[in-house]
């Protein structure tokens, strides 16, 4: 079993991973004790996990009652957020309730951002169902809704009071789903990590194997790095979170030029890491083994390295000034000076990132 503390300045608290953590943690017992639980989830894993996750709750000593909505991006919208709030209100939450966002990403948002605003706030409680949810989303804070103007345009920062996480779960979960996990997973490795990276290196075919143990030690690992980034720069201020944005900048332009239809968002990232090292190399200081590094990692792992002809570079180019990142016009973007450490880059010549982008297509 792996224990993180999220040590915020005014109030942390803990992750706990490991099989079986879900229905064993005594932590959740002093947490929902006596009080009303909404457990949040989408269609699909409240099938899988749903009643497992109720039953618990319930030897856990809460009262619950869980809500399912459509599973999708495409559900993490007003419309879901509204009938969210309305249902935590039929089903008598005041204050002292919990919820509780079982799922990935899209039910980590969406539940939490109704933890943040029902009431002016409740307790929650992140059960991650995905690896992108349980490396990335779940920790942090960050939570809120899309709308059609564009992606996360709405939401607050609100952190959970507990993170659960049961690697065990990921054997149901798609091996696409999983890919795109093990790109944000391979980003903490680049960004701040080389050990851990050279861990990935050395253990691949323990993680196309699912080994169980193999994959805690990611989630732990990948869940310290974010939480210490998150601590120090709790909401985006300082700057410091930027650096989580590796291959970001080019992996939204990829899914904007391609309508979000062709590169699921993992994939599109390691894509958008692949211009990044490409651009690190042309302009910067990093090392053209270390970008080959990084290309055959993830190649390994069954990312995408190269974008299909027919993609204009140029078309990418332009997409990456919509990003919201961009500060006045200019691209501020993360680029590795080694393995395990990025520097933020504002002054990056057009021809440069143009020919870092050319160099993926094929
Ligand atoms: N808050 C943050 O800091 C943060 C960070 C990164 C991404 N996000 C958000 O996360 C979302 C993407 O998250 P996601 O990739 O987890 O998507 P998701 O929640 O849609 O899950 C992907 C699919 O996997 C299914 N699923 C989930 N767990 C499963 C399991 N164990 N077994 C079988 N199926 C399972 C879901 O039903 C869904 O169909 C995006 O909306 C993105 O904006 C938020
Ligand atoms: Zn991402």
């Amino acid at each position: 079993m792996h224990k993180i503390k999220v040590n915020l300045k005014e109030r942390g608290y803990d992750i706990l991973i490991g099989k079986g953590i879900v229905s064993g943690s005594r932590t959740l017992k002093d947490l929902v004790a006596g009080r009303r639980c909404l457990v949040i989830t989408d269609s699909n894993v409240s099938k899988i996990y749903g009643l497992s996750v109720l039953r618990t709750l319930k030897n856990a000593g809460a009262e619950s009652e869980i809500i399912p909505f459509k599973a999708g991006e495409s559900s993490k919208n007003l419309e879901t957020y509204g009938k969210l709030l309305r249902q935590a209100c039929r089903a008598g939450l005041d204050r002292s309730s919990l919820i509780v966002a079982l799922g990935g990403g899209v039910p980590g948002d969406v539940a939490g951002f109704v933890a943040a605003s029902y009431m002016r706030g409740l307790n929650f409680i992140q059960i991650p169902t995905t690896l992108l949810a349980m490396v990335d989303s779940s920790v942090g804070g960050k939570t809120g809704i899309d709308l059609p103007e564009g992606k996360n345009l709405v939401g607050a920062f609100w952190q959970p009071s507990l993170v659960l996480i049961d690697p065990t779960v990921l054997t149901t979960l798609p091996k696409r789903e999983i890919r795109c996990g093990l790109a944000e997973v391979v980003k903490y490795g680049i960004i701040m990590d080389e050990k851990f990276f050279s861990f990935l290196e050395k253990n691949l075919n323990g993680i196309k194997r699912m080994e169980q143990k193999t994959y805690g030690e990611i989630i732990a690992r990948c869940c310290e790095l974010k939480a210490k980034v998150v601590c120090a720069d709790e909401r985006e201020t300082t700057g410091l979170r930027a650096i989580l944005n590796y291959g970001h900048t080019f992996g939204h332009a990829v899914e904007t030029v391609t309508e979000y239809g062709k590169y699921a968002h993992g994939e599109a990232v390691s894509i958008g890491m692949c211009m990044a090292a490409n651009l690190a190399v042309l302009n910067h200081k990093f090392a053209p083994e270390m970008a080959m590094r990084q290309f055959d990692l993830l190649n390994a792992l069954g990312l995408p390295t190269t974008l299909d002809s027919g993609i204009k570079p140029a078309q990418i180019y332009k997409a990456m000034f919509k990003d919201k990142k961009v500060a006045n016009g200019k691209l501020r973007l993360v680029l590795p000076d080694r393995i395990g450490k990025v520097s933020i880059v504002k002054d990056a010549k057009p021809e440069d990132v143009m020919r870092a982008i050319e160099e993926v297509v094929v």
